[in-house]
């Protein structure tokens, strides 16, 4: 299987990662021993010893913050040299090292670079709704296992109408079955997003913003970063608060009735400054 390798991966929560607790993680097919060094910051390494294939995860932290070898106790640094044989007069062969990976946390979440490109941190998808958002607002962090190509994942994160039928009653209902949709592209983004005036709020969001069965101006808009790096932004303002913006949204500078009315409820001021109404071409003005 081909990957795309230049890239920032997300490799866990940054929860996940405790002081002298060595983690494994496949990405891109490569096993990596992933631990936090003496000074807190995660490091990545290949997950295979040079002397007789050890996996390193199942090896130790030092005080010192080396990775030390469960078999032999080899030990190695953060960029995967080794710096110590305990055995015979402590000889270090030229070749006893491992690779070492770009590792970041950012956005309570730990990314490894995994190609030979320069590992730019500018790079990593802009999460910060994360940090921004109140405890209580964010409800839950888990990983899911998908026995599935990545390439369906994203198909099915795409393509938001089978919400209607796979999320009824929850995401969606007959009311959201048919939608405006548009899609644009950026650099390395591309969003889908379903705009659905005048339905039946879906159930999850007539509970949480209790509009308690009335009508809203339904939204499901989701972003994808190359190449495994999703955020969706749904939203379901009553259908009365958005007719009282038309023409214009009040969010940009445009008059035009626009996406970024959806902004309106869930972005800080600061975020209203730009259209995303996409033009004919797809593209955004
Ligand atoms: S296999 Fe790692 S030190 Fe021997
Ligand atoms: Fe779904």
């Amino acid at each position: 299987m081909s990957f795309v390798k230049n890239a920032w991966y997300v490799a866990m929560w940054s929860e996940n990662l405790k002081d002298g607790e060595p983690q494994e993680r496949t990405i891109v097919g490569e096993s990596l021993v992933i631990y936090r060094g003496v000074d807190g910051a995660p490091v990545a390494l290949q997950n295979r010893c040079p002397h007789r294939s050890a996996p390193l995860h199942m090896g130790r932290v030092c005080d010192n913050g080396n990775l030390e070898c469960g078999y032999h106790g080899l030990q190695f640094d953060a960029t995967g040299a080794c710096v110590r044989n305990p055995h015979g007069p402590g000889v270090i062969p030229i070749a006893a090292g491992v690779r070492s990976f770009p590792a970041v946390e950012r956005h309570t979440l730990v990314w490894i670079w995994m190609g030979d490109g320069p590992a730019d941190p500018a790079r990593i998808p802009d999460l910060s709704v994360i940090d921004r958002s109140p405890p209580e607002h964010v409800t839950y962090r888990d990983v899911l296992d998908m026995d599935a190509h990545y390439e369906l994942v994203v198909d099915n994160l795409l393509d938001l109408s089978h919400t209607a039928f796979l999320h009824r009653g929850v995401l969606g209902n007959n009311d959201t079955v048919s939608a405006e949709i548009r899609a644009t592209r950026e650099a390395d983004t591309v969003t889908a997003s379903r705009w659905m005036p005048g339905v039946k709020a879906p159930g999850l969001f007539d509970m949480l913003f209790r509009r308690d069965g009335g009508i809203v101006d339904h939204w499901a808009a989701i972003t994808g970063r190359r190449p495994r790096a999703w955020s969706t932004t749904p939203g379901s303002p009553p259908s009365a608060a958005r007719a009282a913006r038309a023409p214009g949204c009040g969010a940009c500078t445009c008059s035009r009735r626009c996406m970024s009315a959806r902004r309106f409820i869930t972005s800080p001021p600061s975020a209203r400054t730009r259209c995303r109404f996409p033009t004919t071409s797809g593209r955004t003005s």
